[in-house]
């Protein structure tokens, strides 16, 4: 099939690579012309797809990228996605899903399934999609993406895959395009159902790390390993999930999807009080870390140099976005200290360089790489773990 999708951020250039890998021509349509000149020249720029593979796929014709929306028309296929955050008042942000519906309204002239991979609330795909594009007879479903980026054991192919139509045509269509790269195919009586499950699922990691996260404040006040205590719980065989506790919670999924579903639970007259609850402790972690941190310091880091470690939002990606580590660096700043960090992996944020971690009076692990040389951390006069790395060490 000739497939399009627009938008070749992490979604998008991995179900590039999926569609491509299964024998489908594909065109990643993307507006950032920098990144889609770095991609036709066989540059990833995600971690699960390496320059060779890609590289691969552009030379035997599979794969190219662009920012011609003229070739979106003639696609048996078009999958859109595009970024869905949220605004200054964590309202769903949908300007980008409406504006890559609209390209699609302007360029495509020929009948094509329309599939939405961006997360967003139910009822997207029907009233902010296809109504939006409306005029010819495209076919329309929903399969939100569920990407765990970094994650080895589970890809695009083996990660079961979620498929919503607005007519049965388009559940067929939809089944056949993604059968021939996923292993296991979920059909769900609508698109609103595909919709929900997704920002439940993210809800459920949000709501449960919310919980660990006031847990282990709970613990340390008492005097106990909370770490020790979610072990222990773990070893009972059913009825228990374990979740860790952290700095709090980073990523384009986690921080954000959740509130698009207390967004039309708010519509619909129901408050969702657990999400609000849950936002509520995990973005006061990094203040909490801050204040431990200090604590363990006699009360004050005035002058101290403090080295913050692993600024990506998780182990082993160099993804900065929504990272708890930008507040516990600002705050720590506030507190007097001289800040530096060090991420080999992110390299360069905002206007910093990565450090080393030598020298410094303070060390505060934040996000730990498999790559990270935790001899080096220890040797930091105070270590502050929060990612349950460092044995004996202060933390979460
Ligand atoms: N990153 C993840 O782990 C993950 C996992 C599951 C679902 N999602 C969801 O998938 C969607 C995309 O996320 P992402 O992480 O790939 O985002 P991203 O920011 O990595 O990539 C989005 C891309 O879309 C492009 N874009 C923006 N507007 C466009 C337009 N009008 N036309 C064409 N391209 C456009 C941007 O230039 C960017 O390259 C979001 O809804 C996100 O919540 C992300």
């Amino acid at each position: 099939m000739r497939i399009a999708i627009i938008g070749q951020g992490y979604v998008g250039l991995t179900i590039a690579v999926g569609a491509a890998s299964a024998g489908h021509k594909v065109v990643g349509f993307d507006v950032n012309n920098s990144l889609v000149a770095a991609l036709n020249s066989g540059k990833s720029h995600i971690e699960g797809i390496s320059d060779s593979e890609l590289a691969g796929f552009i030379s035997n014709g599979s794969y190219q990228a662009s920012t011609n929306a003229n070739v979106l028309d003639g696609c048996e296929v078009i999958v859109m996605a595009v970024p869905t955050p949220l605004d200054e008042k964590r309202n769903p942000d949908l300007s980008f899903v409406h504006a890559a519906a609209d390209l699609i309204a302007k360029n495509v002239k020929s009948p094509s399934l329309i599939v939405n991979e961006s997360t967003s609330y139910p009822g997207t795909l029907r009233k902010e999609i296809a109504a939006r594009i409306n005029g010819i007879d495209h076919l329309y479903a929903s399969s939100p993406e569920r990407v765990d980026p970094g994650n080895a054991e589970w890809g695009t192919k083996n990660t079961p895959r979620l498929i919503g139509g607005l007519s049965p045509e388009a559940v067929v269509k939809a089944k056949e395009f993604y059968g021939s790269f996923c292993d296991t195919i979920i059909e769900v009586s609508s698109p609103e159902v595909a919709e929900a499950a997704k920002i439940f699922e993210n809800t459920f990691r949000q709501v449960n790390i919310a919980l660990v996260n006031e847990f282990a404040q709970i613990a340390d006040a008492l005097g106990i390993s909370g770490r020790e205590v979610l072990d222990a719980a773990a070893t009972k065989p059913y009825g228990f999930m374990e979740f860790n506790p952290g700095p709090g919670v980073g990523g384009h999924c986690i921080p954000v999807d959740p509130s698009y579903l207390a967004h039309v639970a708010n519509e619909v007259g129901v408050p969702a009080t657990f999400i609000k609850r849950a936002n509520e402790v995990n973005l006061a972690m990094p203040a909490y870390v801050v204040k431990r941190v200090v604590a363990g310091n006699g009360g004050s880091i005035k002058g101290k140099k403090v080295v913050v470690v692993g600024v990506s939002y998780k182990s082993n990606v160099a993804d900065t976005r929504e990272t708890p580590a930008a507040e516990v660096i600002d705050l720590l700043r506030e507190k007097g200290a001289t800040v530096a960090w060090h991420d080999e992996s992110v390299g360069t944020w905002r206007d910093e360089t990565s450090s080393p971690i030598s020298g410094a009076d303070i060390a505060v692990l934040v996000t730990k790489h498999d790559s990270l040389d935790l001899a080096a951390v220890n040797a930091c006069g105070y270590v502050f773990d929060c990612t349950g790395s460092i044995a004996g060490a202060d933390g979460i």
